[in-house]
């Protein structure tokens, strides 16, 4: 990413502010564009560390939902880093239309601002919630998965842009989580902690796993592809035993738009998909890889790597 300008839509949030961080410390860009609506948002991520001062750095406001104002932002922009979202699953249940907007229309905005304005390279954020989805959340998310792939069709001659997504699971300490609200509950004195289903499995992982993922991910796409990271599982119970040992759970049943088990990657797009070690790719092209045997799927039950509750206090910790 050296020399390049690279725009973060959503740049505030919790994997914006790691990701400009990380990109700043370690790749020497041209300059970074925080993209978000909220002034509040940049004033308090300039004012939270010294690097967020940075000359590179260039506060946007806007919504993605505008056109006009997506079109002025990325002017000369290399690469695109698409992390703007609307993500609470309760929240999308009540709200349909507002995720729609962001997560589906934002999404094509983004796609058409990129082609107009001749971006190198898109990247878009993506969640296991958009694999066979069960809550309006992880729908608008599986049409942003697939308005990205599709927005490959029409790069043309000239070669770019190109696009592609990177989907991975939980992220630890990420605003709004699970673990951050339980630790608030906790905190206040709870005397239990709620768990809706005993059998529950979910995939974590770090925002600094996060962040490298999606730098490799940008470093290798070719447009097209769903990047995977293989990261390990945890049961929703033994999470809640290493944050509280002491503390008694309560079972309340599974909530609307819940699954027990999470999917990152479903068993038909198993068939397009290729295992590259560290992470799978599921290809949008003909690949001369090998794909993985019938069958295969890739969810957060089946998974051959799960955390130990010594290594989620040691990434809780530090
Ligand atoms: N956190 C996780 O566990 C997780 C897991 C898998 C995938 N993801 C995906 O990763 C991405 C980033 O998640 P995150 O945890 O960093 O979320 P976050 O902390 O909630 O940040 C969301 C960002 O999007 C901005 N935003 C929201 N609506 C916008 C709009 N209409 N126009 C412009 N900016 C808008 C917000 O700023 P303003 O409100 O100021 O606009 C904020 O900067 C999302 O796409 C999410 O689906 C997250």
């Amino acid at each position: 990413m050296k020399n390049k300008r690279i725009l973060i839509t959503g740049g505030t949030g919790s994997f914006g502010r790691a990701f400009a961080k990380k990109i700043l410390t370690e790749e020497d860009p041209h300059s970074i564009v925080i993209f978000s609506r909220d002034e509040w948002k940049q004033w308090e991520m300039r004012n939270s560390d010294p690097i967020f001062q940075s000359e590179k750095i260039r506060y946007f406001l806007g919504d993605i939902r505008d056109r006009s104002r997506l079109k002025r932002a990325f002017q000369d922009v290399n690469y695109v880093v698409h992390a703007a979202a609307l993500k609470q699953v309760p929240a999308a249940e009540y709200n349909p239309t507002e995720f729609i907007l962001t997560n589906v229309l934002g999404s094509s905005h983004i796609i058409e601002a990129s082609l107009d304005a001749g971006v190198e390279k898109v990247i878009a954020l993506s969640t296991d919630k958009a694999v066979n989805p069960v809550n309006l959340y992880g729908a608008t998310k599986l049409c942003a998965d697939k308005l990205f792939i599709s927005g490959n069709s029409y790069v043309g001659r000239r070669g770019f842009p190109i696009f592609s997504v990177a989907r991975y699971g939980n992220v630890l300490k990420s605003r709004g989580s699970l673990i951050e609200l339980w630790k608030k509950k906790i905190q206040e004195g709870a005397k239990s902690l709620p768990i809706t289903d005993e059998r529950m499995t979910r995939f974590w992982m770090t925002i600094e796993q996060a962040t490298s993922f999606v730098v490799q991910s940008l470093r290798e796409m070719q447009g097209g592809e769903i990047f995977v990271p293989k990261i390990p599982s945890m049961k929703i119970c033994d999470v809640a035993k290493t944050l509280a040992p002491n503390l008694p759970t309560e079972i309340v049943g599974i909530r609307e738009g819940e699954k027990v088990h999470e999917l990152l990657i479903s068993e038909e797009e198993g068939r397009r998909t290729v295992d590259r070690g560290s992470y799978y790719v599921i290809s949008g092209k003909e690949s001369k890889e090998l794909f993985m045997p019938e069958g295969f799927f890739y969810g957060s039950q089946n998974n051959d790597q799960w955390l130990k509750p010594e290594e989620l206090s040691q990434l809780l910790a530090n």
